[in-house]
């Protein structure tokens, strides 16, 4: 039985990436159906939108969507389409991976840690931020409710359990942010409860930043609200090698959308220099929240050993002589050996 996807081959550097990401998806036979949908860039030239209404239809029939970067143009007018998708399926777990592979320019060799960031609420507000007194002053609401954090709370801890993790670390502000990152420390507290058999741990966000650096390999899963899970998992991402590697998965109830940390990446497109490992590492998520755990495996498996053993087919963001498309061709031949 084939499954069906919705896929948004992104600008810049996008397109790149996704082919090689797709060729090696069809290299471990995932029996994918590709729905290619538009988006971004070429969106606004063709529709005058930077995500049509038939595109989000697709995701929305489909469940689930591979993403390539796209250019939020500069100006005025123009929200980012990752807020647009996260907020029109109720996207609400941002789930982002930080995981060590050889060969890269990283301070630590054996990380692996995952962070879920809430991602609907928090300090990210579109509706919560205002200039008053002639434009003087700016405020921020930050806005923490009970069914939000408890829901993605809730996903740490079942992620933390599907995948034999043993702690969750629940990063707040509780002390002095009393109201909403108390709020969510409550919660997250009472939610610990009802899994005795996973180690619960609490920290200020300020000596998470000091321990993630000093002794990373402390962590498992960390839960945190929007703004501190936005900050965190690109530090994440540092530990590990920086943006090549980077990828992050929005999850909600009826969607989940796949995509690369990075961006478009527009001063190497067309050139075929870009990394392709973040968007295949989205993949590899992908297939894990399809059920197909053993193909997600591979890939990252796969991943590990070109980064080992074939360095003339690594691109030059990691060291190596080849390209996206070398980097591809090894994956494809490892898989077909
Ligand atoms: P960027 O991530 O595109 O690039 C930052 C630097 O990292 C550049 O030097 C780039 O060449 C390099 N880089 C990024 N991805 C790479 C890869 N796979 N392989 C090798 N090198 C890579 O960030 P930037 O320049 O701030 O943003 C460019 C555009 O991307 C903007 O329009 C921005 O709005 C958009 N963007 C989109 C995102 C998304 O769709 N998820 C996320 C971040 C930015
Ligand atoms: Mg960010």
């Amino acid at each position: 039985m084939s499954q069906s996807i919705a896929v948004i081959k992104g600008d810049g550097i996008g397109p790149e990436i996704m082919e090689a990401t797709l060729r090696v998806l069809d290299a471990l036979d995932c029996g994918l159906d590709y729905h290619f949908i538009d988006a971004g860039l070429s969106a606004l030239e063709n529709h005058g939108t930077l995500i049509p209404k038939e595109s989000l239809e697709t995701i929305e029939r489909f469940g689930i969507a591979l993403k390539g970067p796209l250019t939020t143009p500069i100006g005025k007018g123009f929200s980012s389409i990752n807020v647009q998708m996260r907020r029109h399926f109720d996207l609400y777990a941002n789930v982002r991976p930080a995981v060590s592979f050889p060969g890269t320019r990283s301070r630590y060799d054996d990380i692996d840690m995952i962070t879920v960031r809430e991602n609907t609420e928090g300090a990210y507000l579109s509706d919560g931020q205002e200039f008053i007194d002639d434009g003087n002053t700016g405020i921020s609401v930050i806005k923490v409710t009970r069914k939000g954090s408890e829901r993605i709370v809730r996903y740490a801890f079942e992620l933390a359990k599907n995948n034999g993790r043993k702690k969750v670390t629940a990063v707040h502000k509780a002390n002095i942010i009393k109201t909403s990152s108390g709020l969510f420390l409550d919660v997250a507290r009472e939610v610990a409860k009802e899994y005795p058999e996973i180690e619960f741990q609490e920290m200020i966000v300020d000596n998470a930043c000091m321990q993630l650096v000093m002794n990373p390999h402390q962590f498992d899963v960390v839960v945190t609200t929007n703004l501190f899970g936005d900050i965190l998992s690109d530090l994440c991402a540092g530990l590990v090698g920086g943006l090549g590697l980077a990828p992050g998965a929005n999850i909600g109830e009826s969607a989940a959308i796949f995509e690369a940390v990075h961006g478009s990446a527009p001063d190497i497109a067309g050139k075929k220099l870009a990394n392709p490992c973040a968007l295949l590492l989205a993949a590899a998520q992908m297939l894990d929240h399809l059920g197909m755990v053993e193909k997600g495996t591979a890939i990252r498996q796969g991943i590990r050993t070109v980064l080992e053993t074939r360095r003339d087919m690594v691109t030059p963001d990691m060291g190596g002589t080849g390209n996206t498309d070398t980097f591809a061709d090894a994956l494809v031949e490892l898989f077909n050996a």
